[in-house]
């Protein structure tokens, strides 16, 4: 059975702010924003902690506490003044925008920015064309220096990587995708994910200081990672963006439900690390998710004589305007005490013209919403997309969640960088939604699986192996 049809009975015209008297709708509470403020530890009172790892925590302004020679070798591909040489004495770094937490986090072969920045100039430019999608075979911390020193500095508006997560594995495809793409020592090696725990925190590191200064200024980077290193990977980042340039911390639901024996609980997600290069100037087109049928159902409850579901909100909201229209009469009315209209009393009028105020019977307006015209909703900061079920490559990502991505933080013509591109799925996104795209590997399987999922043509490659 249908609902009734929003009844529509207007009080008489009148109101002067004087004689305007208020609907009985008692106040109510603001919503909170849903998103937990960032998890940032406190500034030790007395200076760094060693730690086991080689990681410790250290104040901003003293130098990488605990520090001593190099006993790791550098990371790969990390640019050093003059390869082969012994490291540069150790000088504090300056981290970028620690500032507001005064945390920075030390351990051993960390390398002063300076170190970063002289070494990423070392790396002669090349001569490439950004303004087509580009496919590189190279090592990414050369590639990305050879990016800066070619003129894209500040003209990349989407950085998405999915970096080897520290697991001490080997990462094997065979010839088959369907069966054989596994972690076990057989099939082709597509990469190794091996290093000592300080010597990866400085790989990442590096790669993301030269990262942060491709980015333009509406630029965003999203980083993949899992619950073991990413709290350490989120303290790099706060170093390297500042932490007032955090915007998300996204738990991806990966996996169903697993039965571990282990004396914990089960885990299903892991991390996207989401930064702006500057916030509030990043783009953000505040892609909605649909509602699902259920929801649908639940949200617009009543349907209307022409069957369209609908819903109603009050005509005011939390809230009290001072000065402002919003604050003032209509139609006799104030809106309840700490609250004011939803919008301009001349809109409420208009919105009551086309039919689209239901009134109670005491004479209580509420705005009409229609199921066929909502948005969609907000998207919030856990996401449900699991992976291939029969990826090409290991550790492929899923599709869905490269096109949110995409989708929420560039804009058709934009230039989306992927430099742990793997089977390319950031740029088979990046494609088809219209962005321009550059991806970086230096695996040749992954090279391969890029090239034949991509075809041929459409963008060009290039070996910068030996660069
Ligand atoms: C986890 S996979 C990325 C998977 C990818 N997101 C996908 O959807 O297929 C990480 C990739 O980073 C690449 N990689 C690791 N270290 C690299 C480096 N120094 N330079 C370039 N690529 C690197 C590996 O070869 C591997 O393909």
């Amino acid at each position: 059975m249908r609902d009734a049809p929003p009844s529509r009975q207007p009080p008489p015209r009148g109101s002067a702010r004087r004689d305007a008297r208020r609907p009985e709708t008692p106040p109510r509470r603001p919503a909170e924003d849903g998103i937990p403020p960032a998890a940032v530890g406190r500034r030790r009172a007395s200076g760094g902690t060693a730690a086991a790892g080689g990681i410790a925590t250290a104040p901003a302004t003293a130098p990488a506490a605990g520090v001593g020679p190099r006993e790791s070798p550098p990371p790969a591909g990390a640019a050093a003044p003059s390869r082969g040489s012994p490291a540069p004495p150790s000088t504090p770094a300056t981290p970028r925008g620690c500032g507001a937490t005064g945390i920075e986090l030390a351990f051993e072969g960390k390398r002063p920015l300076a170190d970063i920045e002289a070494g990423r100039r070392l790396v002669p430019p090349v001569d490439v064309d950004w303004g087509r999608p580009c496919l590189i075979y190279g090592e990414n911390f050369r590639v990305l220096a050879a990016l800066l020193n070619s003129g894209m500095e500040g003209r990349v508006d989407l950085v998405y990587i999915d970096p080897p997560f520290n697991t001490s594995r080997h990462f094997t495809a065979g010839p088959s995708r369907a069966s054989t793409v596994s972690r076990s020592a057989d099939g082709d090696v597509a990469y190794t994910d091996r290093m000592d725990f300080p010597g990866y925190l400085e790989f990442i590191r590096e790669r993301v200081v030269l990262l942060r200064d491709l980015l333009s200024r509406r630029g965003s980077l999203y980083l993949h990672i899992d619950c073991k290193v990413g709290h350490y990977v989120k303290v790099i980042l706060d170093e390297v963006f500042g932490p007032e340039n955090f915007r998300n911390d996204i738990s991806r639901i990966k996996s169903n439900p697993k039965n571990f024996g282990r004396k914990a609980y089960g885990n299903r997600k892991d991390i996207v690390l989401f930064y702006a290069k500057r916030r509030g100037s990043n783009i953000f087109n505040d892609v909605t998710a649909c509602l699902g049928d259920g929801e649908m159902k639940r949200m617009f409850r009543r349907t209307d004589v022409r069957g369209r579901r609908y819903n109603t909100v009050p005509a005011h909201a939390p809230g009290e305007t001072a000065a402002g229209r919003t604050g003032g009469g209509w139609r006799g009315m104030l809106p309840p005490e700490g609250r004011h209209w939803r919008t301009d009393p001349a809109e409420l009028e208009r919105l009551d013209g086309e039919g689209r105020i239901e009134w109670s019977r005491n004479g209580v307006p509420r705005i009409i919403n229609y199921a066929d015209e909502h948005k969609g909703k907000k998207i919030q900061d856990i996401w449900d997309c699991q992976d291939p079920q029969y990826p090409r490559y290991p550790t492929e990502k899923s599709l869905e969640l490269l096109d949110l991505i995409v989708r929420q933080s560039s804009d058709a013509g934009s230039v989306v960088l992927d430099c742990f591109a793997g089977s390319g799925t950031t740029l088979v996104s990046a494609g088809r939604l219209d962005r321009r795209w550059i991806g970086v590997d230096n695996s040749p399987v992954a090279i391969e699986s890029i090239r034949k999922r991509l075809g041929a043509a459409g963008y060009a490659f290039h070996d910068l192996s030996r660069l």
